[in-house]
This record gives C-alpha cells, structure tokens and sequence, in this order.
C-alpha cells in the first residue's frame, strides 16, 4: 500500500534508528563516548500493540517485542491458542475489541482476507505480519540490507553522507523457487524503486490472480520475468533470493512440493551455469530449509541471510514509531 517515497522514508528511518540506537555502528571516531544502547523516540510510551499471530514466528515476533520494548511501549503476544478469534468469536468483533485497547495490530493471519477483514473493522491501524499473499515488512528488511551493502554491487553511486542511508544503485534479482508471499511483496516492490526481477518457478506455482492483479496495477509487471529454467532467472543476477518450498498451512503437499521443484536449489553451481554477476549476494527470508539453498551457499561469504534478520527489528522498529505511535504514514511523516 505504500508509495516509493514512503518506502524509502521508512528505509532512512529505519537505519537512522539503527545507527541511534547502535552508537558503536558509527565509524571510528564518531563513536559516542559512552557505547550504551541509546534510546529511540518513545513514541510508544503507554501505548500497547496487539500481536495477533495465528501462526508461528520467531523474526516477526522478536523484532515487533523488542521494538515495542525500545520504544517505551508493551507489545501483547496473542496467539491462536490464547484468544477467541476463529473459535467462539469473528475477526470483525475481535478487531473492534482488540483497537478499543490497544494503539496498533500487527497481525500474521491465513487466508489474506483474514487481515483486510481485520483492517476494515478495526479502529487503530492494522500492519501484516504475514498473510498467504504478502509478507511486506520482510521487502523492508532485505531492501535495508541491501542499501548497507550497496558497496558490493559494483555500480559507483554518489556516496551518501556519513550516517545516511547508503544508495542503492538498480539491480537485477532473481528469485529462484517458490511463488509465494515474501516474492509477492518483492513484485509490487522493486520494479517501483527501480530494480528487475527475474523468477524463476514452475507454471503450476505462479502468483495467484490476485496478486498479479495488483502487480499490473503498479504497473510492475514491465520489470518482471518468468521463467521455468533457474539458470535463465540467475543470469546476470546481483542478489539471487528463495524462500521454502513448503510456506506454513502447505505441509500436506510437501511431497508434491518436493518433486515439483526439484533442480531449483540455489548453489554456487547454479549462479556460476547461469551466469550470474561474480559478486552476487544472497537472501532468504528464513526459516530456512536445505533443500531451496545448499549449505555452501547460505553459510558462505555472499549470503546476508543473519544481517537480513537483525534488519527485521529495525524497519519493524521504524514502522511502529510511525504507525503505531503517531499514526502518521505520509510521506510527510516519514520525512519528518
Ligand atoms: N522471516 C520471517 O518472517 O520469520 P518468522 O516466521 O520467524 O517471523
Ligand atoms: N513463505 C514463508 C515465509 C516465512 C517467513 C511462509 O509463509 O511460511
């Protein structure tokens, strides 16, 4: 839902948080003189977030307590198991409560109606911790890590000044295995801010009418290619990217899954066939499974697999303050 420049608002937002709140970042000799973590604004202060995570985490749900914690706020864990929603109670009534209380829902849902639901009756602002279609605090997450490794990308850009986020130069990314929610989010993402994507999947596990339905309405489709052949998507790739095979409510079909993406692992063998750039990077969303990324690859020296993660709590840290604490997502806001 948000615009390029809102997007990249909440990225320098993101990072200027992170430098604050992790002094010792700075380069030597702008260190503060004490290394203590610093605090962000306390936009949250007395104010309460509702978690309402209908599936498992660990990212998600660290980066949102942690944050809330580091905004001066209290973030409530709500899972399936605790509340009423979807047993003794609808996602209308349970939205109405939830916002009566609370400040904020971030919420990770099933089906992706379950949050436009939640969204449409609830009386404070509604973020989506995961839904079967998108996954869009994650793109936040990897465009960070990114942006700070931009220096391996090759392309000379106009160095940003000291303590601001580093430019991004256009890439090219593949992403090579299964269309689902965190790729969604990256196809209504990066052709807007100027990057191509090239995936490759089978053509029974493409994006769902829906999805490719708002694509074209970003007109997004244009940086977009599909391609059945893993070799064909990683050629002249600077970040190659995959996510599991199986995504959480699949498990039936996992040995459908297994065999039907087969020959799709990312490996060094891979990307060097395909012709990917020497110095490409890799991504995952994690969790992650072996068989969508060899070992060599997601422990070796491309992978940004554990910087990605960390960057979770950040932007995550970026869109509570603005969201939650000042309901307040223009780019005006973001700007300020
Ligand atoms: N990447 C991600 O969303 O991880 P979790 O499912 O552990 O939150
Ligand atoms: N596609 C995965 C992402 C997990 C963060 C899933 O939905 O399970």
């Amino acid at each position: 839902d948000l615009s390029p420049a809102q997007i990249n608002g909440i990225l320098a937002h993101s990072y200027a948080l992170k430098r604050q709140s992790l002094p010792w970042l700075e380069p030597k000799g702008r260190r503060s003189r004490s290394d203590k973590l610093r605090l962000p604004p306390q936009s949250l202060f007395n104010k309460t977030i509702a978690l309402l995570f209908s599936k498992r985490s660990t990212r998600t749900r660290l980066a949102a307590e942690t944050s809330s914690v580091l905004l001066g706020g209290r973030a409530l864990f709500l899972g399936r198991e605790d509340i009423q929603l979807g047993v003794n109670e609808s996602a209308r009534d349970t939205a109405r409560v939830m916002g009566g209380m609370t400040q904020g829902i971030f919420a990770r849902v099933g089906e992706h109606e379950e949050i436009e639901e939640l969204a449409k009756y609830s009386p404070v602002p509604v973020l989506n911790a995961l839904s079967s279609y998108w996954h869009p605090t994650q793109i936040l997450a990897d465009l960070l890590t990114l942006h700070e490794h931009s220096h391996l990308f090759g392309t000379r850009m106009p160095q940003a000044p000291t303590g601001q986020l580093p430019s991004l130069p256009p890439l090219t990314v593949a992403y090579v295995g299964d269309s689902a929610n965190v790729l969604h989010d990256m196809l209504v993402t990066f052709p807007r801010l100027g990057h191509k994507l090239q995936v490759a999947s089978p053509e029974k596990y493409r994006a769902p009418a829906a999805v490719w339905d708002r694509v074209v309405e970003l007109e997004c489709d244009k940086g977009i290619t599909w391609t059945a052949d893993p070799k064909e998507a990683v050629h002249k790739a600077d970040v190659v990217v995959t996510d599991t095979w199986i995504s959480m409510g699949q498990e039936a079909e996992k040995e459908e899954r297994l065999k039907a993406f087969e020959g799709y692992q990312v490996t060094e063998k891979l990307c060097k066939e395909g012709g990917a750039n020497p110095n490409w990077q890799f991504l995952h969303c994690l969790p992650r499974k072996a068989q969508e990324v060899d070992d060599e690859v997601f422990f070796g020296p491309r992978s940004l697999v554990y910087p990605e993660a960390d960057n979770r709590k950040w932007t995550i840290m970026a869109l509570f303050d603005l969201l939650f604490g000042r309901w307040d997502l223009s780019a005006e806001g973001v700007d300020r």
